[in-house]
């Protein structure tokens, strides 16, 4: 029963997504454009329009990150480094460079393009990994984890950002009480139904007597009603009307026989 109103209800859920305003992380640009990278995107929906910041492992850089949107203020830059002394901004990546990789608990955002080395890494464009990852907690936790440029190519910056966002959606679990009220309401009906035919079928019964255990249910419905007779009823009434009857009777007999003497012939 449930499960069919899930299947009924889900369908208008995602008709409705559909119709919605239209997604903040579409300012995102994917470097290569996929269904399931768009999907990984909007999975960091309710992530964007904040902005995230940490200090660096030297507390000499700090790094600000947004989902889809300018960070410290820097056209297109998803996360940028700022100098603790000089506050000099450096683009690490864009977001309008992006890929967006999904698991099952975690997105992997990238974001490409940024500022060129001076003399690391063959001089190429920094980029920013972003490893966002389930986490129970209501509360976002960004920090960096490390600057990997001693290399000749493929330098990254590496960060993690744990938030409930990314968590699977677990299948809302059906209380105990509703469980057996379901059942109970279940066994009602196969008992009403079966009761019903067989009476119906098998024993030839017509009109009320249809109903499954119908003597049974109703002395059930007499005794009931005797007993709330019983509780309900004040005290008070129940002693005065026999001597009431009883009086009033009585003189009332003899007052007939007294008028009906008149009426006889003399
Ligand atoms: C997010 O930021 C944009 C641009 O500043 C603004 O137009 C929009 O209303 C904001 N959305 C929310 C949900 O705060
Ligand atoms: C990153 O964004 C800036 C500002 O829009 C732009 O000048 C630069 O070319 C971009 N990088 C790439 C690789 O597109």
């Amino acid at each position: 029963m449930l499960l069919s109103l899930r299947i009924i209800i889900t369908p208008l859920y995602v008709l409705l997504a559909g119709v919605q305003a239209e997604f903040i992380t579409d300012n995102c640009k994917l470097i290569s454009q996929s269904k399931s990278e768009q999907n990984a995107l909007h999975l960091l929906e309710p992530l964007t329009n904040q902005t995230f910041t940490t200090e660096g492992k030297e507390k000499d850089f700090s790094y600000i990150f947004q989902v889809c949107g300018d960070a410290g203020g820097i056209k297109d830059a998803g996360l940028v480094q700022q100098d603790k002394k000089g506050g000099k901004l450096v683009r690490i990546g864009n977001y309008t460079n992006t890929r967006a990789i999904r698991g099952s608990d975690w997105v992997l955002l990238f974001y490409e393009g940024g500022e060129k080395y001076d003399s690391h890494c063959s001089q190429e464009a920094r980029r920013a990994m972003i490893m966002i990852s389930c986490s129970t907690s209501t509360t976002n936790a960004f920090s960096v984890v490390l600057e990997d440029n001693q290399k000749q190519q493929d330098c990254y910056y590496l960060f993690e950002l744990d938030s409930n966002a990314v968590c699977p959606v677990i299948p809302s679990k059906v209380s105990a009480g509703s469980i057996f009220l379901i059942i109970v309401f279940c066994c009602l009906a196969v008992y009403l139904t079966g009761g019903f035919l067989y009476q119906r079928l098998v024993v030839g019964a017509k009109g009320v007597e249809q109903f499954p255990n119908y003597t049974f249910w109703s002395e059930i419905g007499n005794l009931s009603a005797d007993g709330c007779d019983f509780v309900c009823r004040s005290r008070g009434n129940r002693e005065e009307r026999p001597t009431y009857r009883g009086v009033a009777t009585e003189p009332l007999g003899e007052e007939q026989e007294e008028r009906d003497d008149h009426l006889l012939p003399m």
